[in-house]
């Protein structure tokens, strides 16, 4: 999806030349229940709609093998990674249920493997206004 790279106001306290919002769909593209998988200024980022009516947006790659999170499954506000099951919180990104390793994985360290050390994903800010989904990107 093309990104309009309009600017638009940032909330308060965000107002450096760094934080902008840019438009990355329309509202009625993005029903509550689902997520998408769309680019923002070169940032591969997931953005969905939780059911109540609130859009979020994330990264767009899980922190375990950077599977593609707008492809996942959201139940409420945690969104299932695609690949391994991974979930994360949407509203602050922090991890909900970390993939299972199989059991002779955990014989070995995690530092070993940064893959399996648990971690949370980027979140950023979204507003939606004249019928259109922006999120701050930097
Ligand atoms: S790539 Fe997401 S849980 Fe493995």
């Amino acid at each position: 999806m093309a990104v309009d790279a309009k600017k638009t106001e940032a909330p308060k306290g965000k107002e450096s030349t760094e934080y902008t919002f840019v438009s990355v769909c329309r509202s009625d593209e993005l029903p509550e229940g689902e997520v998408r998988q769309l680019t923002a200024r070169g940032k591969e980022i997931a953005v969905g709609r939780v059911v109540g009516g609130q859009p979020f947006a994330v990264g767009g790659r899980c922190s375990h093998l950077r599977a593609r999170l707008g492809k996942g499954k959201l139940e409420g506000t945690v969104l299932e990674c695609p690949w391994h099951g991974s979930r994360f919180d949407v509203t602050d990104g922090c991890v909900a249920m970390w993939v299972q390793r199989p059991g002779w994985l955990k014989l070995l360290n995690d530092a070993a493997f940064p893959a399996f050390m648990k971690q949370s994903i980027p979140t950023y800010d979204v507003k939606e206004e004249n019928g259109e989904v922006f999120v701050a990107v930097d």
